[in-house]
């Protein structure tokens, strides 16, 4: 039973205070951080900071740790943590609010998190074992790692209006050979921007990505295409991007110079010369998957887009995570595929429902962390408990990111002869 529960006040990757919280039962102590991001709307769940500009810029979380110390700490004592369901009624039931703005989603969701460990440890079984099973889940599937090998937008400092530029290796047999594949991958880009740019274009951005100072979207996939051929292995990878096009939806056009001080303005697209753009990329390059392609309000363009069957469209802000608008459009099709990022949804019950929806809907899912992370690689287990197919974590760089994707050889070399690894199934695996 949970006989202990203790939050504090930690740092993630970006240096921005989050919750992490030490869940103590008869089988030990039990320990899960949140992650945070930017890419925020108007419809997600509230993260709770304290707001008080003179400490920590606003950010600072003492009220959320108050909130797990006390009220949420108070409920769950003496309750079995294998009983994930009930758990997390439980702390939803204390919060009165819709969008958990009383109690706070980062406070629910890291003694979710803490509570699932618990609980794996209390059936003896390992985490993702422990998460296929609350998901009525029978196959364990290592899902593809998508890494982001370039990035721009809001997760780095140059002109490039694109977020993310992925690569997928679903021609790898197993999870092992993936990460070779990102790797080398990964490397060989290094040595294509220092050849063109120069040591600084070798800065990373939020993510442990490349970030030269690009600005427009072919210019950062021919570097990434010309990264693959010096890898050969090119008929194993695909690459898939986030645009993450909400960042810079200006009144009725896409502003793809959104960050640079002196813009000209010849560079405001519309909504169709943005389907335009994609349809030609996708011509170009072995692109299949798109995510974030308009701004999340622009659901018409997105469903447009969508019903062109040219890649998977993926929804981030779009969806928000939030079960009313993933049902909209999955009715209305307006994408085909669901980001899920866990710190939206609060606890990992509504995370399952979510994913239920998607995968009846015949939905792609993509296991996400966040641009703020922390060394807690609860999401791999996730993705592999939750049968996703595919996680994006990054670039193969960066303690917070590769947390995630060592995790992930863990559970392969667990599992041994019955690993199974998403590859060319990564859309429904
Ligand atoms: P974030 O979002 O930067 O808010 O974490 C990542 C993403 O857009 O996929
Ligand atoms: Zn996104």
């Amino acid at each position: 039973e949970i006989t202990k529960i203790r939050a504090r006040q930690i740092f993630d990757s970006r240096g921005i205070p989050t919750v992490e919280v030490d869940l103590h039962t008869n089988k030990g102590m039990f320990r899960a951080a949140v992650p945070s991001g930017p890419s925020t709307g108007v419809y997600d769940v509230v993260e709770l900071r304290d707001g008080d500009k003179g400490k920590y810029l606003g950010k600072c979380v003492s009220g959320a740790i108050k909130n797990i110390n006390e009220k949420i700490s108070e409920a769950l004592i003496g309750m079995d943590p294998t009983l994930q369901t009930q758990i997390d009624q439980a702390i939803v039931d204390l919060d009165k609010t819709e969008n958990k703005g009383e109690l706070g989603a980062n406070a629910m969701l890291a003694v979710s998190i803490a509570a699932c460990k618990a609980g794996a440890a209390e059936k003896e079984v390992s985490l993702y074992k422990h998460v296929a099973d609350l998901s009525g889940q029978t196959n364990l599937v290592l899902p593809v790692p998508a890494f982001t090998l370039i990035s721009g937008g809001k997760h780095a400092g140059s002109n490039l209006a694109i977020q993310e530029i992925m690569i997928v290796p679903i021609g790898a047999a197993t999870f092992e050979e993936a990460m070779q594949i990102g790797t080398e991958t990964y490397h060989h880009l290094k040595g294509v921007i220092f050849e063109k740019y120069g040591p600084a274009g070798c800065n990373v951005g939020d993510d442990g990505s490349l970030a030269p100072n690009i600005s427009s979207f072919s210019e950062g996939l021919d570097l990434v295409k010309e990264a693959i051929d010096r890898t050969g292995y090119s008929g194993k990878i695909k690459m898939a991007l986030d645009v993450a096009a909400t960042n810079f939806y200006i009144g009725t056009k896409y502003d793809l110079d959104f960050k640079s001080p002196n813009k000209s303005g010849q560079n405001f697209k519309s909504a169709e010369d943005m389907i335009d753009m994609y349809t030609q990329l996708c011509r170009d390059y072995p692109i299949v998957s798109i995510e974030e392609p308009f701004d999340k309000d622009d659901w018409e363009h997105t469903k447009l887009f969508t019903n062109l069957g040219i890649c998977q469209v993926v929804g981030d802000v779009l969806l928000m995570s939030n079960i009313k608008r993933i049902e909209k459009a999955i009715d209305e099709s307006t994408c085909n595929a669901l980001l899920l990022k866990v710190n939206q949804f609060g606890t990992i019950t509504e995370a399952i429902e979510a994913v239920k929806m998607a995968t009846d809907a015949h939905w792609g899912v993509v296991m996400s962390h966040r641009c703020g992370e922390t060394e807690d690689s609860f999401i791999a287990d996730l993705a592999v408990g939750m049968t996703t197919g595919i996680i994006k974590a990054g670039a193969p760089c960066r303690g917070e990111r590769i947390a995630k994707y060592n995790q992930l050889l863990r559970i392969e070399e667990e599992l041994g002869d019955k690993a199974i690894f998403a590859g060319k199934n990564w859309r429904l695996p």
